[in-house]
C-alpha cells in the first residue's frame, strides 16, 4: 500500500496545457496561441538583459527594491504594498497558499483563468466555480455563490480566453458585498490594453478586500522572462511575503522588467497597434459570418457553428503554420482563441478563415 501521499486536492489537478509553439513537419510557424506581444519587449528590456549578463554570478535582490520602486512611480502606489513574483502565476498560487486551505473555498467564473482551478487545489482549498452571463462574469451569480467559506474570488478583468470585461462600478459592487472574510483578487494581466482602466489599482488602494495581480508576459512581451506583480493591503502583502522565495526572481528577470515598465511610450505604442488591428480583425471575422465578442485584450475568440467546424478550422489553420488555441478546456468547444498578430499576420489569418469556411 501506497503511504507516501500527495495533499487533498493535488491529485485533482489537471495539468495546464500551454498553447502550442510547433507543428510536426512545419519549421515555419505562427503562434498565436499564448498571447504573447508580436512586436516582443522595448529594445530597452533586451539591453537590460544583456548588461545583466555580466552579474550572474550574483545572488538577485531579495527586495527586489529597484523594481517595486518603478512600479510604485508609474502607478502611483506605494512601495512597500508591491510584491513581485515569478509570473503573476506565483503571485495567484502564493495568494491561495497564503489564505486558503482545506475546507475553504476559493470562486473563480465558468471561462475563468485555469491558474486559478489549479492553485487552489494545489492548496487543498475547494473550487468553486461560478455561471458566467453571454461569456461575462456576473457579480450577482458570484455574491450567490459566496459563503462563510469563502477566502478568494478570482476575476480576470479583462478575462481570459473570453476577452470580456466587467465595468468598475460592477467590481466596486461587488467588493462591497462579498463576505469580510473573502479577498477579491482582480487579475490585470491583459488591463494595460483597456482604455480609461487601471485594473483596479485605484479600488485596492482604498480597500483592504480588494487585491490586484499584473504581469509582464502580455504587453511587455516579457513571457520568457517569468515575471509579475501583484498590489494589495499592507496586512495582505506582509503574509504573502512570508511565504515567498527569497530569491524568486533571477537578476536578469529583475533587470529586464525595471527597464521595461520604464519604457511607457514603447507600451503606448503596442496598445495603439494592437487595439486597431484586433478591432480590424474582430470587424473582418464577424464580416466572414462568424460571430465574436468584442474584445479588452491581445486575442479575439470567433465561435463557429459547432466544436466539429472549429476542430475542422483548427486543424485547416495547421496546415498552413498558424497554431491558434483551443478552448474546450474551458467550456468553450465550438470556439478558437487567436493572439492578434501584428496587421499582415491577421489578413493572412482572415484569408485562410475565409478559405475554410467557403470550403
Ligand atoms: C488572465 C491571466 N492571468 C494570469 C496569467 C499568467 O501570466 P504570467 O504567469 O505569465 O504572468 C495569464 C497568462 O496567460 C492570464 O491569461
Amino acid at each position: 500500500m501506497v503511504k507516501i501521499k500527495p495533499q487533498p486536492g493535488i491529485m485533482k489537478i489537471d495539468l495546464y496545457e500551454g498553447g502550442a509553439s510547433q507543428l510536426s513537419g512545419q519549421d515555419q510557424v505562427v503562434k498565436l496561441s499564448s498571447n504573447e506581444n508580436p512586436f516582443g519587449p522595448s529594445p530597452k528590456a533586451v539591453e537590460a538583459y544583456s548588461i545583466s549578463g555580466k552579474a550572474l554570478h550574483r545572488y538577485p535582490s531579495t527586495s527586489h527594491g529597484h523594481l517595486r520602486e518603478a512600479i510604485s512611480i508609474i502607478f502611483d502606489l506605494p512601495k512597500e504594498n508591491i510584491i513581485c513574483g515569478v509570473g503573476s502565476d506565483e503571485i495567484i498560487s502564493l495568494l491561495c497558499q497564503t489564505f486558503s486551505g482545506q475546507g475553504d473555498e476559493v470562486i473563480y467564473t465558468e471561462h475563468g483563468f485555469a491558474m486559478y482551478k489549479i492553485s487552489a487545489l494545489a492548496a487543498s482549498a475547494h473550487p468553486v466555480v461560478v455561471k458566467e452571463k453571454n461569456r461575462t462574469a456576473d457579480i450577482k451569480n458570484i455574491i450567490e455563490k459566496c459563503s462563510e467559506k469563502t477566502k478568494l474570488i478570482f476575476i480576470a478583468n479583462p478575462n481570459n480566453p473570453t476577452g470580456t470585461m466587467i465595468n468598475y462600478n460592477e467590481i466596486q459592487e461587488l467588493a462591497a458585498k462579498i463576505p469580510e472574510q473573502t479577498l477579491l483578487v482582480l487579475d490585470g494581466a491583459y488591463a494595460e490594453y483597456v482604455d480609461d482602466y487601471d485594473g483596479g489599482l485605484q479600488l485596492a488602494k482604498n480597500s483592504n478586500n480588494v487585491f490586484v495581480t499584473r504581469t509582464f508576459s502580455k504587453i511587455y512581451g516579457l513571457g520568457g522572462m517569468r515575471v509579475g506583480w501583484g498590489f494589495g493591503s499592507k496586512s495582505v502583502i506582509d503574509a504573502l511575503q512570508r511565504v515567498r522565495g527569497p530569491f524568486n526572481l533571477s537578476v536578469p528577470a529583475l533587470a529586464v522588467a525595471e527597464a521595461a515598465i520604464k519604457d511607457q511610450d514603447y507600451v503606448k505604442k503596442c496598445k495603439e497597434e494592437n487595439n486597431a488591428t484586433r478591432d480590424w480583425f474582430i470587424s473582418s471575422l464577424r464580416k466572414s459570418g462568424l460571430a465574436c465578442d468584442n474584445s479588452f485584450t491581445n486575442f479575439v475568440l470567433p465561435r463557429f457553428k459547432n466544436q466539429s467546424q472549429a476542430e475542422l478550422c483548427d486543424q485547416y489553420l495547421q496546415s498552413k503554420g498558424f497554431i491558434v488555441r483551443r478552448v474546450d478546456g474551458y467550456n468553450l468547444p465550438d470556439s478558437l482563441r487567436i493572439t492578434v498578430g501584428n496587421r499582415k499576420t491577421c489578413e493572412r489569418l482572415i484569408n485562410i478563415i475565409d478559405e475554410f469556411l467557403v470550403g
